[in-house]
C-alpha cells in the first residue's frame, strides 16, 4: 500500500486526501459536509407533492437548473433573485452547517422541513439516499435530473474538490482519475446517479435534461422545465429567463455566481465556481490510456441503456 493511502475506515485504499475529509456509508464515498445523520435525515424525510428535486450528480449543472427553476417559478421577474441567491432559495437538502462538527451542526434538512410550500430543493443524493417517496418507481414529487457527460463532470469535480475546503483536495488529476473511475469519489458513481433516472425519464414526475442539450438550445430547455412546473409563458419571457441563465450572465450575477457565498468563507485567489461552462472540457485532461480505460467501463456500463451522451467534437 501506498504511503498516501489508507484503508482505516474504508472498504478499500483511498488516498489521504479522502481519508481526512470523508467516510463511507453503504459503501459511498461521503465528506463531512454530508453526514450520515444528514443523510438519513433527507431518507427519512416527507415529501410534499408540490416539491420540486432538481438531482444531479456533482457538477453536472445543478445551479444552472436551480437558477432555471427559480425563474420559471417566477414567472421570469429577475425581482425573484434580487437581494437573495439562487442557493439560499433552493436549499441544498444533505448538507450539515458546519462541517467540522458534523455529529452535532444543525441540518440543512431541518430548515426545509419549515419551508413553505412549493418548495425547490437541490441533492445530488444517490437513489438509496433520497426521500423514499422520491427514489420510487412511482416518484411522489417532481424530480429534475439533469446530465452531464461524466468525462466533464469528472474534470469540473476535480477543480471543485481542490476549490472548496470540505472536500478532499486531491493531489493531482491522476488520482482524482483513479477514484471517480472506481466510483469513489465524493457521492459515489455516476452511473449508479444518472442511470436509475434516466430509466424513470417517461414517468410524468420525472424531466430529465442533459447539460450538453442545454448548452445547445437554452430557450428549449426553459420551454421544457416550465412546462413540467405548470407554467405557460410567451417567447418573450423564455427568451427572458434564458438570457438571464447564461454562463456570462451567471457569472456576472451576485444572485447566480456561488462564488459571492462561497469566496466569503475561503481565499482562493482567482479560481470561480463558474469555471469554464463548456463541453469538451475533459480532452485537455484526461490522457489517451485513461481516455481508453474510461470508455471500456462506460461501454460497459451504459450498453442497452439507450443513453447516449454527447462528449463535444472530436
Ligand atoms: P465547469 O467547472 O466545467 O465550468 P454544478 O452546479 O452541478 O456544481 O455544476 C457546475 C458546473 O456547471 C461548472 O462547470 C459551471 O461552470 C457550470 N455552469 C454553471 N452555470 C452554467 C451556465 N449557465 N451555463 C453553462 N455551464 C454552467
Amino acid at each position: 500500500m501506498s504511503k498516501d493511502s489508507t484503508t482505516e475506515g474504508f472498504s478499500s485504499r483511498v488516498p489521504d486526501c479522502v481519508a481526512e475529509s470523508c467516510f463511507e456509508y453503504q459503501g459511498v464515498i461521503l465528506s463531512y459536509i454530508t453526514p450520515k445523520r444528514a443523510i438519513d435525515a433527507v431518507r427519512n424525510s416527507k415529501v410534499r407533492p408540490d416539491d420540486l428535486y432538481i438531482v444531479t450528480y456533482p457538477k453536472s449543472g445543478t445551479t444552472w437548473a436551480e437558477q432555471l427553476c427559480v425563474l420559471v417559478k417566477g414567472d421570469g421577474e429577475k425581482s425573484t433573485l434580487e437581494g437573495t441567491h439562487i442557493m439560499k432559495l433552493v436549499p441544498f437538502i444533505e448538507i450539515c452547517l458546519d462541517h467540522r462538527n458534523p455529529e452535532t451542526s444543525p441540518l440543512k434538512m431541518d430548515e426545509v422541513e419549515k419551508m413553505p410550500s412549493p418548495r425547490l430543493l437541490r441533492t445530488h443524493c444517490l437513489p438509496k439516499f433520497l426521500p423514499y417517496d422520491v427514489s420510487t418507481d412511482d416518484p411522489k414529487a417532481k424530480v429534475l435530473y439533469v446530465a452531464r457527460n461524466p468525462k466533464d463532470a469528472a474534470v469540473s469535480y476535480y477543480h471543485f474538490c481542490n476549490y472548496v475546503p470540505p472536500l478532499p483536495s486531491y493531489p493531482s488529476w491522476d488520482v482524482f482519475f483513479e477514484e471517480f473511475l472506481a466510483g469513489r469519489v465524493p457521492q459515489g458513481s455516476w452511473f449508479e446517479n444518472v442511470l436509475p433516472w434516466w430509466r424513470k425519464r417517461n414517468h410524468p414526475n420525472v424531466l430529465f435534461l442533459k447539460y450538453e442539450d442545454m448548452k445547445k438550445d437554452l430557450p428549449k430547455a426553459v420551454k421544457q422545465i416550465a412546462e413540467f412546473m405548470g407554467k405557460s409563458f410567451t417567447d418573450d419571457v423564455i427568451q427572458k429567463i434564458a438570457d438571464a441563465s447564461t454562463f456570462k450572465a451567471m457569472k456576472e450575477s451576485s444572485s447566480s455566481n456561488p462564488d459571492i457565498l462561497i469566496k466569503g468563507r475561503i481565499d482562493e485567489g482567482n479560481k470561480s465556481f463558474m469555471r469554464k461552462g463548456i463541453v469538451g472540457d475533459w480532452k485537455n485532461y484526461f490522457s489517451d490510456d485513461q481516455n481508453k480505460r474510461f470508455d471500456e467501463l462506460y461501454n460497459k456500463e451504459m450498453t442497452g441503456s439507450g443513453l447516449e451522451m454527447d462528449f463535444g467534437s472530436p
